[in-house]
C-alpha cells in the first residue's frame, strides 16, 4: 500500500520505515494542505497530526484514500462526514499520556508552591536572595481533582505519594478506586470550598464549558491554587483574573488557555484574510495573566514527552497494521 505521513519528525522516520517494510512510505514534515495534497493523490493510507485540516476539498483530491490514522486522540481536524460518505475509515490513539499529563500537572503545582519559576528568574541574574520565595508543603494539604478519568486517577496516585488528602468530583464515580486510593467524591461546591489545590481533568464539552466561572469562583477556598492542563474553555478567563486580583486564588498553573490558538497567531489577527473570529477581550485577559508572577503558563505542552510521543507512534503503526490485515482497531468513524 501507499502510505503518507505528514507533520512527521526525523526521529520517527526509521521507526515507521522498519514497521511498514514492504509498503511504499512517503514523509512530509509540513501539515497536509490543499497545495501539497496532489503529491499523494494515489495513496491509500494517510497519517496526520492535528495541524493537518483534512477537509472536504483535500479529501476530494485523494480518490484512493481508504484509511486515516491520526496521531492524536482528538479527530476534530478531520471531516468525519465526508470520510463516512466516501467509506474512509479513521483511527485515533485513544490513550497515550495519562502519566505524562499528570506529571506535568505536578510540575506546575511544584513550580508554584515552591516558587521555582521566580527562583530561576532570580538566580540567572546572579541574585541569590530568598525574600518572597517562601513556599508551602504539599504533605497534609488537600487536592481537589475534577475529573477522575485516566489522567485524574494518575494525579490522585501521585498526590498519595506526597501524602496529600484528595477530594474528587466527577459525573461518573468509581467507588472501588476511591476506596483503594482513600479519597472521597464530593459535590463541586464542596471541592472548591475545601481544596488547597484544584486541578481540572474533564473533557471540554457543552456541559463543562466555564465549569469554573464568575458564579462559583467565590466559593473557592481563599489562597488556593488552580491548575488547568485539560482545556482552556473549562475556566472563564474573566473569573480567573478577578479571583487572582481579589486574592481568592494565590496562583494558577495553566497549560491551556481560552483562545490559545490566537495567542500564537496574533500577528494574523489584523490581516483581512484571517478567517476566524476571536474574542479580543479574552485575548487581552490572557496577556494580563501572562504578566502575573503567580501565574505560570506552558504552551499546551503537557503531552509532549519522549515516551508519550513514542506511544502515539506505536499505536498509530498498530492501527495501520491492523487496517492492512482487514481487522481495523481504534476506529472512530464508520
Ligand atoms: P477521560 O475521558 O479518561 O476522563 C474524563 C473524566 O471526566 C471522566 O471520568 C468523566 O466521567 C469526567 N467528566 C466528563 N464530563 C464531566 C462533567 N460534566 N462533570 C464532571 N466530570 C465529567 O479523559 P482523560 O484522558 O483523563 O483526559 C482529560 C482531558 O485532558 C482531555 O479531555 C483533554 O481535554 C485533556 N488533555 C490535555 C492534554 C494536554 O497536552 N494539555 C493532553 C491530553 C489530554
Amino acid at each position: 500500500m501507499n502510505i503518507a505521513f505528514f507533520e512527521v519528525e526525523e526521529w520517527e522516520k526509521p521507526i515507521i520505515q522498519k514497521a511498514l517494510k514492504g509498503h511504499t512510505v512517503s514523509f512530509f514534515s509540513a501539515p497536509l494542505t490543499k497545495s501539497n495534497a496532489a503529491k499523494i493523490k494515489n495513496y491509500d493510507i494517510l497519517s496526520v497530526f492535528i495541524y493537518s485540516k483534512v477537509n472536504k476539498d483535500i479529501i476530494a483530491q485523494l480518490p484512493k484514500l481508504r484509511f486515516i490514522a491520526t496521531r492524536s486522540t482528538g479527530f476534530d481536524h478531520i471531516d468525519m462526514d465526508t470520510c463516512k460518505a466516501k467509506g474512509i475509515k479513521v483511527a485515533n490513539v485513544p490513550t497515550y499520556g495519562e502519566n505524562t499529563v499528570a506529571e506535568h500537572t505536578f510540575a506546575l503545582i511544584l513550580s508554584l508552591t515552591r516558587k521555582i519559576h521566580k527562583s530561576y528568574e532570580r538566580t540567572i541574574r546572579g541574585d541569590f536572595t530568598l525574600e518572597g520565595l517562601r513556599g508551602f508543603d504539599l504533605k497534609g494539604k488537600t487536592i481537589g481533582v475534577i475529573g477522575t478519568g485516566n489522567i485524574g486517577r494518575h494525579v490522585i496516585r501521585i498526590a498519595n505519594g506526597f501524602e496529600m488528602n484528595t477530594l474528587a468530583y466527577d459525573v461518573r464515580q468509581d467507588a472501588k478506586f476511591a476506596r483503594q486510593m482513600g479519597f472521597k467524591y464530593v459535590p463541586l461546591a464542596n471541592l472548591l470550598a475545601n481544596s488547597d489545590i484544584i486541578t481540572l481533568h474533564v473533557p471540554y464539552l457543552k456541559a463543562t464549558h466555564h465549569l469554573i466561572n464568575r458564579d462559583n469562583i467565590n466559593k473557592i477556598k481563599k489562597g488556593s491554587i488552580l491548575i488547568n492542563t485539560a482545556r482552556g474553555g473549562l475556566v472563564e478567563t474573566e473569573a480567573l483574573v478577578i479571583a487572582l486580583d481579589k486574592g481568592i486564588l494565590a496562583g494558577a498553573g495553566l497549560d491551556v488557555l481560552e483562545e490559545e490558538f490566537f495567542i500564537k497567531e496574533e500577528t494574523q489577527l489584523l490581516s483581512k484574510q484571517f478567517p476566524e473570529t476571536c474574542d479580543l477581550k479574552t485575548l487581552l485577559q490572557n496577556h494580563i495573566l501572562l504578566k502575573r508572577d503567580n501565574v505560570l503558563i506552558t504552551p499546551h505542552n503537557a503531552f509532549n514527552s519522549n515516551e508519550a510521543l513514542l506511544r502515539i507512534l506505536e499505536t498509530t503503526l498498530d492501527n495501520i497494521a491492523a487496517f492492512s490485515k482487514k481487522k481495523p482497531i481504534n476506529i472512530v468513524a464508520n
